[in-house]
């Protein structure tokens, strides 16, 4: 009698037996040996890790209030720029390791922290190769902190794992943004002459450009790195734009002649050994200009240089009547701007077709 349960009863341990059972049955299933969702990623070669300073505005270059007076009735960003071109010194948040001795060509790419799918299609198409005609290339991003707050602490985690996965992050405590281009190319000249003086040649570059990198390595190949050389698509006598709405707005206050020096555009160019270093040395005493190409280009006129015009480097694009998308253009030019990333891996898979036949009349047209 004391088995004799009541039938609601019965039916009711019944389901928990049942349901016991399922449990162990779930619980036996599982393979202690499968990852979890939740498992920490491996943890990363401690002598390539960098410290990640907080992301806060550094404080030991504060805004020089003597000139906000003088600038008062220009835009916000000049107001800016001016009163802090006199901070040039900011940390390296993540670095590459140092160039192998034997480095041929750096390719210094400009890039922001949030343009990580341009980075990836460089990485995939032109910046791929390590090797080129048996000269060593070496790729390498050049970044500041991201300007947008909200996307600061993301973008730098990802920048992070970038560094330890590619090696190619070259990043500055400073805002990566348009008036800080100049600090940039000054932070990336001492990188360059402090861990990669070896090289034979830079090219630097936006990173929405495409590179023929077969044609790079062909045009330098027989070239002395020792000797001075910038080439690239020199523009002369250019005229300060004074629109204030302009991107380039520049007002008379800044730069007060009618002409900019000869320089080349900012979307890609070469220079040799030499050059980089009496550039970076130029550099150092210099005063920073909100436009990066045309501050190189007054360095190139302190040191007595002329830039060479190339007509391979294509930073305005292809004008018309050629077809922009011909890859038979693209077989015969070293940089053209400016391609987004689905455009990038399209050209680059047509110029690595073997089958591509091309009448050789191109760029002696363009
Ligand atoms: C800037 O102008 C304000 C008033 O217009 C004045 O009080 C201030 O002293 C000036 N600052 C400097 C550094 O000249
Ligand atoms: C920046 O650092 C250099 C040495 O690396 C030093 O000569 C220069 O005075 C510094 N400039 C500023 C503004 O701190
Ligand atoms: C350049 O970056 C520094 C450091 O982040 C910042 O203080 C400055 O305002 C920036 N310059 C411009 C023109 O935005």
């Amino acid at each position: 009698a004391a088995f004799d349960m009541q039938p609601r009863a019965r039916r009711f341990s019944v389901y928990i037996l049942f349901a016991s059972l399922l449990a162990c049955l779930v619980y036996l299933r599982k393979d202690p040996k499968l990852p979890s969702v939740t498992r920490k990623p491996p943890r990363p070669d401690p002598k390539r890790t960098f410290r990640v300073p907080e992301l806060a505005e550094s404080p030991n270059c504060l805004p020089d209030r003597t000139v906000a007076n003088a600038s008062a009735s220009l835009p916000e960003v000049h107001r800016v720029f001016l009163t802090s071109k006199h901070c040039r010194n900011f940390s390296t948040l993540l670095k590459p390791s140092e160039c192998k001795a034997e480095t041929f060509l750096v390719l210094a790419i400009k890039s922001a922290p949030v343009n990580v799918d341009r980075r990836v299609t460089i990485r995939n198409t032109w910046g791929k190769e390590r090797v080129i005609g048996g000269k060593l290339v070496r790729l390498v991003f050049l970044l500041g902190r991201s300007q947008v707050k909200v996307q600061a602490h993301s973008l730098q985690q990802l920048l992070l794992y970038e560094s330890l996965e590619f090696d190619d992050i070259l990043q500055w405590d400073f805002v990566d943004n348009f008036f800080n281009l100049t600090l940039k190319e000054l932070h990336f000249l001492r990188w360059l002459v402090e861990d990669c003086p070896q090289t034979r040649f830079v090219l630097k570059g936006d990173d929405d450009v495409f590179v023929n990198t077969y044609n790079i390595i062909e045009f330098l190949k027989d070239l002395d790195s020792g000797k001075d050389l910038f080439a690239g698509d020199v523009i002369s006598k250019a005229r300060p734009i004074r629109n204030t709405k302009a991107k380039y707005f520049i007002p008379e206050s800044m730069y007060p002649a009618p002409f900019y020096p000869l320089y080349a555009g900012g979307g890609g160019y070469v220079m040799s050994q030499r050059t980089a270093q009496r550039l970076q040395a130029t550099a150092e005493d210099t005063e920073l200009f909100p436009i990066d190409d045309v501050f190189v280009g007054m360095c190139l006129a302190k040191m007595g240089l002329t830039p060479t015009h190339h007509p391979g480097f294509k930073t305005f694009g292809i004008q018309r009547p050629f077809n922009p998308f011909d890859p038979c253009l693209y077989k015969e030019l070293m940089i053209i701007h400016k391609l987004n990333p689905t455009e990038l891996w399209v050209m680059w898979t047509l110029l690595k077709d073997d089958g591509l036949r091309c009448a050789m009349s191109g760029t002696s047209k363009l």
